[in-house]
């Protein structure tokens, strides 16, 4: 018998749609014994000594207005069914970063937000999407997933169309919690930097969490204080080559992340679950080059 989905058993079944990862509700409102069917409840509320008649969502009609925002978060639908329980350790990093992953849902909104860097395949984005699934189906949080390499092109896109970056921007500015996939990926170019400086200074500012994964690795260029700070124009030189999430992204935004998450690296030879994956599904292992 195969397990139940991921969160049928609290009432939200969550499958693929196209690209994406939808959420809906098992049980129709309409079949609500406590509303009627209505999606609205009578409730009694004392203030000031005063009590006052009040109408609110019922639980149901909430959990519909949760399933439809987590809908609109474009979690990518190959990750529709990721979740805590289902991501398997394999080192002590792994294993931090699960319990961050759930110490963060459990806290929030009274935490910061954490950075997955590690090798493909290794899980990065199954917990990320874990996360937002938690934070808006059991929390009512407004969350959005974009990966950024695809937000540059959307953003270059919108220009044709006489938009301007700020407008493509401005709804993820806004959502409660954001994750950025793939940080520090692209060309490096000024414009691909200014647009993520905006955006991470735009949450860094309103103090929204965000959180991150990069294939890139976390730790500081040993030759950073010789280097001093980098500008722009350098800083699209050294970033080209770099392993180094801080030379691909620049000390500002460095600086930023440092204040704004918790770190957590996978070591180099984290298993890519992809290919154990081709391994296992095939007796005769993976194709010899
Ligand atoms: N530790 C893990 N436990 C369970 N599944 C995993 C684990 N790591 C990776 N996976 C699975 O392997 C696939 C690739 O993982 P993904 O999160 O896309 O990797 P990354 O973002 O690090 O490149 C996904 O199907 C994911 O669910
Ligand atoms: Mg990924």
């Amino acid at each position: 018998m195969s397990s139940p989905r991921a969160c049928e058993t609290s009432g939200y079944s969550v499958q693929r749609q196209g690209d994406f990862a939808t959420a809906s509700v098992t049980q129709n409102v309409r079949d609500c014994a406590d509303c009627g069917g209505t999606g609205l409840l009578r409730a009694t509320v004392n203030e000031n000594g005063r009590t006052y008649d009040v109408v609110e969502p019922c639980p149901r009609a909430r959990m519909v207005a949760r399933a439809a925002a987590f809908s609109s978060a474009h979690l990518p639908a190959v990750h529709a069914q990721a979740s805590f329980d289902t991501f398997r350790p394999s080192n002590v990093e792994q294993a931090r970063a699960v319990q961050l992953a759930r110490e963060f849902s459990a806290k929030y909104p009274q935490t910061r937000g954490f950075v997955l860097s590690g090798p493909v395949g290794t899980g990065k984005t199954h917990l990320l999407c874990a996360t937002l699934k938690h934070l808006a189906l059991e929390l009512g949080a407004r969350v959005a997933y974009v990966e950024i390499s695809l937000l540059y092109a959307q953003i270059r896109r919108g220009f044709q169309d006489g938009k301007s970056g700020g407008e493509i921007i401005q709804p993820l500015s806004q959502v409660d919690v954001l994750a950025i996939d793939e940080l520090g990926k692209g060309r490096g170019s000024a414009f691909e930097l200014d647009t993520l400086d905006e955006l991470i200074a735009r949450r860094y500012n309103s103090g929204r969490v965000t959180l991150f994964a990069t294939n890139y690795s976390l730790k500081s260029p040993e030759d950073r204080a010789q280097r001093g700070y980098l500008g722009t124009d350098a800083l699209v030189d050294a970033s080209k080559e770099s392993k180094l999430l801080a030379d691909r992204v620049g000390d500002r935004i460095y600086s930023r992340l440092c204040e704004m998450c918790e770190f957590v690296e996978f070591p180099g030879n984290t298993a890519d679950q992809r290919r154990t994956k081709t391994v296992s599904g095939n007796p005769n292992g993976p194709p010899r080059r």
